[in-house]
């Protein structure tokens, strides 16, 4: 009998606090109606068999441990070895931790996602948690979400060096989720939002490999950015640090109120200070405007931002009000990949399938 656990999480976006959450200022974060499935299961032949596929941007497939390490893309795209960095350590991890995997056994783990890749979405965190659960219910270790959580942090800080709890927990929990020093707290009473993600400039196919994997690790590029600059201007930065907290609870206070207007100002007022500390690339900022003009109560960049020299891919996150229809087709004209997402989705779901 083949033994079958389905895994499945949420993307997420970060409303407010990104990059300042990094040194211990808040932020707010949220679960949205795109999933990552890892399913795992049992197979002939010794060692790990990946298969991933990234809707619509690559598939690819490979053996770990057992037979030849060798990768197999049906695609060519080179920034599959980013989500396979991920897989690798999530087995490696649990072997080292929990003494589980190891190779012994024949292991299939199919993962399909919606969530697109390096667009400030959480595909990593997402690909962590839901790795680290199924192989763990796969191997019958035992352990609450808060295990989950943190094994899934410890293996993307692995990869990437740097990442903060948020996307993580919000894989993990769904729903709303602060950050505070550091601390995750889950946010209960948060209402949905209806919001507009706009991803620029995805990584063409044509790429070759090693430009597409460093901008699959561009968050961590443009993190460190972020530290040199914050080291030249310290007291001016501390400022907008602090009024990036001042913002995050003020926006917090206006989603309990149902203030959306006020939410939508403090979104806008946010991206202001992202762009002050340099994770603004042009066409992201364009991508602001328009929307701003077009009648969005609030716009900004969501997630790590990007830089131009590394095509200024990234995210912005708008909240359109009655204006999604306008912002949506002039977007799409100017070729930003178009996404009407729901707030507050349902974290970590587990199967079990015999
Ligand atoms: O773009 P993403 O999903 O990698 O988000 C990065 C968010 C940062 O605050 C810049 C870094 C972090 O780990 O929180």
């Amino acid at each position: 009998m083949v033994k079958k656990i389905r895994a499945s999480v949420p993307a997420k976006v970060i409303l407010f606090g990104e990059h300042f959450v990094v040194y211990g200022k808040s932020a707010l974060a949220t679960a949205i109606n795109r999933r990552l499935t890892v399913d795992v299961s049992s197979r002939e032949k010794r060692g790990y068999h990946i298969k991933i596929e990234n809707i619509p941007t690559f598939g690819l497939e490979m053996n770990l441990l057992g037979e030849e390490e060798r990768a197999l893309p049906y695609k060519d795209y080179g920034a599959a070895t980013k989500a396979i960095a991920y897989v690798k350590e999530s087995i490696r991890y649990l072997e080292e931790r929990y003494g589980i995997g190891g190779g012994v056994e024949g292991v299939e783990i199919e993962i399909k996602s919606e969530i697109p890749l390096s667009a400030g979405l959480g595909s990593s965190a997402a690909t962590c948690v839901a790795t680290v659960a199924a192989l763990k219910e796969y191997f019958g270790v035992s352990g609450d979400l808060e295990e989950i959580r943190e094994d899934a942090h410890s293996i993307e800080l692995a990869v990437q060096g740097v990442a903060s709890p948020v996307d993580t927990a919000i894989s993990t929990y769904g729903g709303y989720v602060s950050v505070e020093k550091g601390e995750v707290k889950r946010l209960l009473h948060l209402g949905e939002l209806n919001l507009l993600v706009g991803c620029v400039g995805s990584i063409p196919l044509s790429m070759d490999a090693q430009k597409a994997s460093e901008i699959g690790f561009k968050t961590k590029k443009i993190v460190e950015q972020v530290k040199v600059r914050k080291e030249t201007y310290k007291e001016i930065f501390d400022s907008i640090f602090d009024i990036s907290d001042e913002i995050t609870t003020q926006a917090i206070r206006a989603m309990k109120d149902g203030d959306f207007v006020k939410l939508g100002e403090l979104m806008s007022i946010n991206h202001g200070l992202l762009d002050a500390i340099g994770v603004v690339p042009r066409r992201l900022s364009e991508f602001v405007k328009v929307s701003q003009e077009l009648g969005a109560l609030g716009a900004k960049v969501t997630g790590a931002g990007g830089l131009d020299a590394m095509g200024g891919i990234g995210s912005i996150l708008v909240l359109p009000g009655e204006s999604g229809d306008r912002i949506k087709a002039a977007m799409e004209v100017a070729g930003a990949l178009m996404m009407d997402v729901k707030t507050g989705g349902e974290g970590l779901k587990i199967e079990i399938a015999t």
